[in-house]
């Protein structure tokens, strides 16, 4: 499966923060926003990697990133010059995609939970057709909203309906298989001029192929939109990391656990910025597993 990081877009809800930044390489805690999405992908096992941003953006995404070989990944850059709807990630992405299955993620979605590996792993090995995440929120006329039946069923999808007919949004991760690539290129620009995601999904539940997960209530999906939810956001993941004396989306932990690189290698990559907690928090973490 191949991946996609969709980082376009203005930020304008973020302005001025966003009018000479990024907004996906804000920090969030003590990383940039980035890092959330791209150690989702890494952990579905994910190493083959597309960045999709603004063509003024680019240059800062590739000094951070680079071609990802240091974390044993695969990472290549393609450019939106207008945000013109998130499904143009599949036109955009066509040649990396190939005949292959894909992963969309949001790059300023924030994603933690309990075992979230396994949904990942399990949902793209069993993947037909396109796999959508669930999440109850209190208001989903902000987002992307599924209903299902008793059964779990998907039913309708509904972009920021006005009046919602459940609480759970869709989340902006997307599994798809391959026909992602040609349902992208025939959609038709909606009323705003996008080519919407929730037409792509809705084009999969037509065709009796698209399937919503619930991520649930013990989980975190955050928001990183207005200025108030990306201090909240930062608050939640320190929060956590300080009590737990973890890090959430340390990008050189995932791949050292997920076995695309080794120890030395990460605590290379930890004394590199070593100055920092974050740093010595890498290096820490290849010594315990050597240790170990
Ligand atoms: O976050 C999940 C939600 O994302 C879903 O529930 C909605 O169904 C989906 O439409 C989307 O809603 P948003 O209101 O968050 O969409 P927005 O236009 O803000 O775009 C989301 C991110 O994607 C944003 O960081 C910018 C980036 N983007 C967006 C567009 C339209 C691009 O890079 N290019 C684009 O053309």
């Amino acid at each position: 499966m191949k991946g996609i990081i969709l980082a376009g877009g203005t930020g304008s809800r973020l302005y001025p923060i966003t009018l000479a930044v990024s907004k996906q390489l804000l920090p969030v805690g003590d990383k940039p926003m980035i890092y959330y999405p791209l150690s989702v992908l890494m952990l579905a096992d994910i190493r083959d990697i597309l960045v999709i941003t603004t063509p003024g953006h680019l240059a800062q995404f590739q000094e951070l990133l680079g071609d990802g070989s240091r974390l044993g990944l695969n990472i290549s850059y393609a450019t939106q010059s207008q945000p013109r709807g998130i499904a143009e990630a599949f036109i955009i992405g066509a040649d990396h995609i190939g005949d292959d299955q894909v992963a969309l993620v949001l790059g300023d979605n924030i994603f933690h939970g309990n075992s979230f590996s396994d949904v990942l792993l399990r949902e793209s090995a069993g993947l037909s057709g396109c796999t959508l995440f669930g999440y109850p929120v209190n208001d989903p006329q902000r987002y992307g909203v599924g209903e299902t039946d008793a059964d779990g069923k998907l039913l309708s999808i509904e972009e920021k309906p006005a009046r919602p007919r459940s609480n759970r949004a869709i989340t902006g991760l997307y599994l798809y298989d391959n026909d992602a690539v040609d349902i992208a290129k025939n959609l038709r620009p909606s009323a705003r001029g996008e080519l919407e995601i929730t037409d792509m999904n809705l084009a999969y539940l037509q065709r009796g192929r698209a399937r919503l997960v619930d991520l649930g209530r013990g989980f975190a999906w955050l928001d990183t939109g207005t200025p108030e939810a990306l201090l909240q956001a930062g608050h939640y993941v320190r929060t956590l990391e300080e009590r737990q004396g973890v890090r959430i989306a340390c990008i050189e932990e995932v791949a050292l656990r997920m076995g695309f690189i080794g120890a030395e290698q990460c605590r290379r990559l930890g004394a590199e910025i070593g100055n920092s907690d974050y740093g010595r928090y890498v290096m820490t973490i290849a010594d315990e597993l050597v240790g170990a």
